[in-house]
């Protein structure tokens, strides 16, 4: 009988789940579904539950919900855990992102410092949630969307015995993306992707099989630009975008286009708020939604968030390993030599064949220069972060901030590291 826990399971995003449970409760018959979450989380919880009831008796399929804040008892002998929860809750996300606007450092609560403060607060809770799982169920997944997710998965395969898999929409975003430039059928797109988590280049793009890479590369480079609902779209330099000669993901905007990046998110602070602080209403909105006792479906309005086709890529994925599909997904993943040019212990994000005994990434070998530099700075960046936040070593956390190519100087770095080390206090036991 299939057992499926969420921790985090208060989150917006959980109807999203429960719709993609459903739609392939045929292939996927899920027995028991699991919503956890902490004591602060109960009310959304709650009334997130509800919904997710409302939803399975409406499809009328067989899914039990429980609601449980009791970790372990959700954990035991379960199938699968996927984890989305956000240590600190959305107040501390908005920290994240205004810490570094004070330095004028880009503040975003994935990439760069934001990132970096809310993989310390994540990385003891993700080992406690490890433990449960090697101690009660040692044979389950863990699919993991808490972000900094390719941080979160390497942490887990470095620190744990846990079977791990980490994902994020990004990709299947882009592939969408494209699929709607050029009005055809999401499954007739395919994308060769390198990199790593919000720092993934689409390298070959192919539709019905044809590379159409530099086609599409004209297109973007004429104005064309694809982005996510929670990440400014601001414009491509059609030089830039020649020259780079791949699909840069949306994240890429902070790296690429720093200076306006930071402007607009300055603007932003000012007058409707950082993207947490829009997100708190917008959650608001939507927990007023999901109170309805006559609402039944996933609300349109989810939309707004920026997890867009998240569910796609948790439950197909889940559905490949259940089911042994051999088929291909883009995740998080041990690199193990993908990329000659990484570690072959750190997370890379790229295709992988997916079947009963997991993720097996399909080799790229060395990549261009061009994209080389970024990705090895970012993550040595990511093996230093992980690294203070299991030892909760100030001096590697030091090195970690300093190093991210987003922070200009060493004497930034310890700035808004002392910033967010006060800021964060009551989540960080290791320091
Ligand atoms: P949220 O603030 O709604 O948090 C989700 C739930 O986690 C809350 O109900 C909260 O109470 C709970 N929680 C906090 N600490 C917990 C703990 N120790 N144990 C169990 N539950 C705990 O956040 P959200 O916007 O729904 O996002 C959830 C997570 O998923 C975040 O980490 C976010 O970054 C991530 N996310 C990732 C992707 C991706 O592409 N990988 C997409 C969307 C969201
Ligand atoms: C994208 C990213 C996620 C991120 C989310 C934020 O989907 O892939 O990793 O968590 O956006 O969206 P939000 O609506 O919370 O700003
Ligand atoms: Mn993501
Ligand atoms: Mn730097």
């Amino acid at each position: 009988d299939l057992k499926i826990a969420v921790i985090g399971g208060g989150s917006s995003y959980t109807p999203e789940l429960i719709e993609g449970f459903i739609k392939r409760y045929n292939e996927l018959p899920v027995k028991d579904l699991y919503l956890v979450d902490i004591e602060e989380g109960k009310e959304k919880l709650e009334i997130v539950g509800g919904l997710a009831k409302r939803m399975v008796e409406k499809a009328g399929v067989g899914i039990n919900i429980h609601l449980t804040l009791d970790r372990r008892e959700a954990i035991k002998d379960a199938d699968f855990v996927v984890t989305q929860f956000r240590v600190g809750r959305i107040d501390a996300r908005i920290r994240d992102e205004k810490i570094p606007l004070k330095y004028d450092v880009i503040g975003q609560e994935t990439t760069g410092p934001g990132g970096f403060a809310k993989a310390q607060r994540t990385i003891p809770v993700i080992l406690d949630v490890c433990k449960d799982i090697e101690e009660l169920a040692p044979n389950a997944w863990l699919i993991n969307f808490t972000n900094p997710s390719g941080v979160i998965t390497e942490t887990v395969l470095k620190h744990t015995n846990v079977k791990a898999i980490g994902l994020c929409n990004v990709p299947i975003g882009m592939v969408y993306g494209v699929a709607e430039m050029l009005e055809v059928n999401p499954k007739r797109v395919y994308i060769d992707f390198a990199g790593l988590n919000h720092l993934v280049w689409g390298t070959h793009i192919y539709l019905d099989g044809e590379d159409i890479t530099e086609k599409l590369i004209d297109s973007f480079a004429g104005g064309k630009s694809l982005s996510m609902k929670n990440i400014p779209e601001l414009p491509w330099d059609p030089d830039f975008i020649k020259s780079l000669g791949m699909y840069p993901c949306p994240y890429h905007r902070y790296y690429y286009l720093t200076d306006k990046m930071l402007e607009k998110q300055k603007e932003e602070a000012a007058t409707v708020g950082t993207r947490g602080e829009v997100v708190k209403k917008l959650e608001q909105e939507l927990f007023e939604l999901y109170k309805d006792p006559n609402l039944n479906i996933k609300p349109p309005q989810l939309e707004k968030r920026g997890g867009a086709h998240y569910s796609d890529a948790a439950c197909s994925l889940i559905s490949s390993i259940y089911n042994d599909k051999k088929d291909i997904h883009v995740v998080n993943v041990r690199n193990n030599g993908t990329i000659a040019d990484l570690p072959d212990d750190v997370v890379i994000e790229t295709n992988a064949i997916i079947d009963r005994n997991g993720a097996h990434p399909i080799n790229i070998g060395h990549v261009p220069a061009k994209i080389r530099g970024l990705m090895q700075a970012v993550k040595a960046y990511e093996e230093l972060t992980i690294e203070a936040g299991v030892k909760g070593d100030y001096y590697t956390a030091l090195q970690a901030l300093t190093l991210h190519p987003l922070v200009p100087s060493a004497t930034i770095a310890k700035k808004i590291l002392d910033d967010i080390i006060e800021q964060n206090n009551e989540f960080l036991p290791q320091y």
